[in-house]
This record gives C-alpha cells, structure tokens and sequence, in this order.
C-alpha cells in the first residue's frame, strides 16, 4: 500500500533508493528498510522505525553500497510498525518488498512451517520471500520461482524479489498494487509511482494486472497472467518537476490549498468554447454515451465521496438526472440493482483506491451502460480500466488530506452536469452561460477567499484545545460540512461531524454546551432563513458558533458568536468556494496542534489496500 523503489544499476543506487523513499513520503508510512547487492555479492538490510530521515541516517552510518537493490516504505496491515516486521524481508538468499495485502497467508504460512519456514516477522509479506524461496529450489529461474509462488497468493500485491546469488536482476510482480519500471540508459528502475522515479528517469512502462517483469541493467522482459511475453507501452513523462516542492509554503497541504485557483483553471482549460462546455472534451464519444444516460451512480470514498455528495444535488436540479452516491467499500459488498440507462462515475484523486477500483470492476460486469472516472491520475488503474475518463487537471497532491482535487473533482462535475442537460434540455442556453462563467469567475472568486487566512488563522485559536466540533450546513453545503468535518479530523485529530442543520434537533442537538464549537455555512440562499433558526437553536443552548457567510447573508453586526464575512459569489459554484476558507481553518487548527499536517498518524495518501 505504501511505497516500493528499485535498481539495477553499474553505479551505487542506494542514494537514488533513499531519494525515491524520500519522494514517496507523503503517502503516509511508519517504517521504511533497503536492501542491495554489493560488490561481496553479499546481501546488506537496513530497516527503521519512523521517518525515511532516519533510515538514511543508519545507512550513510554503515555506509552502505550496490549496484542492485530494493527499497520500501510500509504502512502496516499485519504486524505493528517495528524493525522486525519493516520490509524488505528475507529468506535465505531471498529478499521482498511488497505492497498490498495477501489473504490467504495463513494457510500459506502454516504450509511452509511444515517444509520448515521459521519466520521472523508477523507480517503477511513474510510468506513471499519463503515461497519464492521454496520455489527457486525447483525453479530454473528467478523469474520462474516467482511465476509459481504468485500464482498462489490470494489478496494484492505490487512486489519485487531480489537474488544475493543472481544479482543483476530484479523480478517484479504486480496485482491489485501499482507498479511502473522506469527506462533508463544501462540500467533500470522500477517503483509503486512514477514520482519516485523522477530524479533518473521520465520513460515509464505501467504493469498490467498480473504481470510478471524481470529487470536487468539492458533488458526489461514483461510477461502477462499466463506468463507469455508482452510488449506494453512506453510512456515519456510530462510530469512536474517541481511537484515534490514546498515552495514557499510549510506544508504542502497549506500550497496545495492556494494552488486552488490555478488548479481550476487548468481543469476548465479546453473545455469550454464559445462559452459553452466542449462536449468533445469530456471523451470523443461523450454526446453518444451521455444522451441516453437516464440515471448516474457515483462510488467514491472519502473526500471523493464528499465531492460525490455534493454533485447529487447538482444532477438532479442541473441535468434533472436521478443519481445515486455510494461509498465503494459498502456498494462492492452488496446486492443491488442497476437501473436502466445508469452511467457508472467513480471519483477519486489518485485512481488507484482499491474499493473504488474492485467497484468499478463490479459494476462493468453489472449492466452499466458505461463507466467513466473523474480522477488526478492518468496513469491510474481506474483510468485505464474505464470506458472513459474526464481528468481533473489538479497537479500532483502531496499532503494526504485531500483540497484540490476535491474543488476540480467539484469542477469536472459541474461541467458534466451541464452537457448531460444540455443533451436532454434540462439545461437551456442561458442557464448553460450563467453556470460557464460562474465557473470561469471561480478562480478569482477563491483568490478573494485565501485573502481572509490571516482572520481564519485567528479564529482557529478558539478550536486548539477543544476535543469536539460540529460542522453544520444545509442543502449542497451539508456534504461541504461533511468534508470540512473529514479534514478537520484527519489532521487536527479533533473529533469532528457534520449534520444537516435540520437534523440537529433530533439528536445531536443533546451535544451543544458552552464547550462545543460549532461551525456553519450559511450563505445567502433559499435555505438561509432555516439556517438560521438552526443557529438560533445552538446559541438558545449555548453552544459556540462560528459562521461563514457572505455579505449578503445578513451577518455583519451578528453579535453572541464569531463570523467570516466572505464576498458574494455565484449560487452554483458557491459550495466549491466555501470549501476553501473551511480547508484553510482546519489547516491552521492542525498547525495550534502541532501534529504532522502533510502526513497524519495512520493514514495513506493512496489506499491500495481494502
Ligand atoms: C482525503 O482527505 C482522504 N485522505 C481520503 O478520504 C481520500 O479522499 C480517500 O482515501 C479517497 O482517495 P481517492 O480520491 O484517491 O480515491
Ligand atoms: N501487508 C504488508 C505489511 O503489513 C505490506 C504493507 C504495505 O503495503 O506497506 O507489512
């Protein structure tokens, strides 16, 4: 699930295996180990607790060299986070990393402690390295040994075995997990993302579901599921240099919220002409596929659910189209029925969230009559795995918490919601304008937003020491409430929910005291008068309240609780501005609290794992 770098070089590669685990870092992790070969042909591993610093510290102590090598960083499903469960792991002249989970390791552990395996770990990866292992004693190969073991794991895996006794080769194995070689000159790289590999290479070679490569320093050799030789494509990178950069920033979660404007206006970038929305744009065949679609089902998880929550609203008064919301790993599991005409959405910023993917899976074998993904991530599974993806053109987003692309996911939705109605006269020409250029002002409108940090970094003050927080909205600012609460929590580790406002009083209302700060969104709108006895009910409670509204919304000279007083924007980009200043406020409770902002505890930027 975390992050796997490998080499074959003639040169030292443990400098460039450290780089890649230091590039891989803000996908959340809590150990990290490297292997290599040097010259002795013997096998050297260096394993920490914590941070990829402190691994690199040990190595440069040992020193540490080779010309072969594997490196990863772990994010424990089985076994804490401890040197003896960090990866790689060995057996014998065996050494694995891997991503992912393996199901069925158990029973396999329990067969090769029969052939006399002693294992050292608690961790399920351990059962890889014995069985390449037992393998390799009847196997020709490396390559073969590693055809006949994975072919008995059940689960995901993106893995990679090295040989102390045959050490110009690496044998990778993907399924369910990413993995992507990199091409250089004389030598050769692999890793679970490209990004890793961005300080010696920008020529990729994505894996396949089940494939099997062997790597050399000339030669890479791919075979598929059934093990016959493939030629997959080769990619030449046009990936940013500088997305792995702070800048100026102190976090990259602070730098990614004010990449927002930017960040929409590249996902806007030819997609609107004559200002309409391209159609074309969205897949060559979008008019064909979107012109009959009667019902959407959208499957996402987490901040991509959110985004999902809110564009419900959206399809069904903007392209008066039914549409459905679902979290991945609940729809995946269960029974149901697919309506006539569905179009199947999943959202998701990296493309490679396992339950999203396996629904996706699920639902191209279940009637759908097509599956398109929004997603960040080109290269991604569930982009290639779908009939048709419309691509948020956020960047590369390093801080887990998810900002911006939730606000293009939000975009990518909106402009699709305009062509659906547009293609069954849901949407008239003027209606089709007015949302086009509210789109297009929504960039300087989140410009206007950012300018109010210094008041939201004020009023985080109040949150510091509280250990619970209530996010409140009504109609599409209920799902933003949901993602402000997410956000709050992720990374605050401040326990925090969101209601609609009108479900307050049966139930959570209980909660409000003195101590319970209490946060909502309550622009000017049709809903605004019950937003407002909503908040009338928390402060007849006592509960404290900080609103964020606009200048229209009537809350100037609100006295008893605190106000941000936000410009007046367009109605239907309204819920994508307000998730700005909302990210802006957790942001800044996460700094009072001084936890790990880019990286919280027991999370992962991409969760490949179920
Ligand atoms: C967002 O802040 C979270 N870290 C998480 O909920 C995330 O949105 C979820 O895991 C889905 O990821 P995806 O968009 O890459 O599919
Ligand atoms: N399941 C393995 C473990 O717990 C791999 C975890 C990972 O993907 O980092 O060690």
């Amino acid at each position: 699930m975390c992050g796997i770098v490998g080499a074959v070089a003639q040169r030292d590669v443990v400098e460039i295996l450290i780089d890649g685990l230091h590039r891989l870092e803000y996908r959340g992790y809590d150990s990290a180990g490297v292997a290599v070969l040097g010259e002795d042909k013997t096998m050297q591993i260096v394993r920490r607790v914590g941070k990829v610093k402190s691994l690199e510290q040990a190595v440069n102590a040992k020193p540490l060299l080779g010309g072969t090598g594997i490196a990863h960083t772990r994010w424990a499903t089985h076994g804490e986070p401890s040197e003896i469960n960090a990866h790689p792991h060995r057996s014998g002249h065996i050494a694995v990393v891997h991503n992912g989970i393996i199901e069925n390791y158990q029973e396999l552990k329990e067969q090769l402690q029969t052939r006399g395996y002693m294992f050292q770990s608690q961790t399920d990866t351990e059962v890889i390295a014995h069985l390449v292992e037992w393998e390799l004693r009847s196997a020709k190969t490396l390559l073969e040994a590693v055809q006949k073991a994975v072919v008995q794991l059940r689960g995901a895996y993106g893995t990679v075995v090295m040989n102390e006794q045959d050490p110009e080769r690496l044998i990778v194995a993907r399924s369910g997990s990413p993995l992507v070689i990199g091409y250089g000159v004389g030598e050769n790289f692999l890793a679970s993302d490209p990004l890793a590999l961005l300080s010696v290479t920008r020529r990729f070679t994505y894996l396949e579901e089940g494939d099997v490569a062997e790597i050399t320093r000339r030669t890479v050799s791919i075979f598929n599921r059934v093990g016959e030789p493939v030629e997959r494509e080769i990619h030449e990178g046009n990936f940013e240099a500088d997305a792995a950069d702070k800048g100026q920033y102190r976090h990259y979660m602070q730098k990614e919220i004010f990449e927002q404007p930017v960040a929409i206006i590249n996902t806007l970038d030819g997609r609107i002409k004559d200002g309409k929305v391209d159609i074309q744009s969205i897949a060559p065949n979008a008019v064909e596929i979107l012109s009959n679609v009667q019902h959407v089902q959208i499957v996402a998880c987490g901040t991509s659910y959110n985004a999902g929550m809110v564009a419900r609203y959206w399809f069904e008064s903007i392209a008066g189209v039914s549409c459905d919301v679902e979290i991945a790993s609940e729809f995946r599991y269960r029974k149901f029925v697919t309506r006539p005409n569905s179009l199947l959405i999943t959202l998701s910023q990296s493309g490679e969230t396992a339950d999203t993917l396996a629904a996706l899976r699920l639902a191209k074998e279940s009637g759908y009559m097509a599956a398109m993904t929004i997603c960040n991530v080109a290269s991604s599974s569930l982009v290639r795995e779908s009939d048709f993806a419309f691509m948020t053109k956020a960047g590369v987003e390093i801080g887990v918490a998810s900002t911006k692309a939730f606000t293009t996911q939000l975009t990518c939705l909106l402009l699709l919601n305009v062509a659906l109605g547009r293609l069954n006269g849901h949407v008239s020409e003027e209606q089709e304008h007015h949302i086009v250029q509210a789109l297009q002002r929504l960039p300087t409108q989140i410009e206007s937003a950012l300018v109010f940090d210094k008041q939201i970094e004020k009023l985080s003050e109040d949150f510091a020491d509280k250990h619970h927080t209530l996010f409140l909205g009504r109609g599409e600012y209920y799902p933003i409430a949901m993602e402000s609460a997410l956000k709050l929590k992720e990374i605050s580790y401040i326990h925090a929910e969101a209601y609609a406002a009108g479900e307050l009083k049966h139930g959570p209302l209980a909660l409000i005291d003195s101590e319970m700060p209490v946060v909502v969104v309550a622009p000017e709108n049709d809903l605004l008068e019950k937003v407002k006895s909503n908040i009338e009910e928390v402060r007849a409670r006592g509960g404290q309240l900080y609103v964020f509204a606009d200048n229209d919304a009537g809350f100037e000279n609100a006295t008893g609780f605190k106000t941000i007083v936000l410009p007046k924007v367009d109605e239907v980009t309204a819920p994508i501005f307000y998730t700005v200043p909302l990210q802006l406020l957790s942001y800044h409770i996460a700094i009072i609290k001084g936890t790990d902002v880019d990286q919280p505890r027991n999370l992962a930027k991409a969760v490949t794992v179920e």
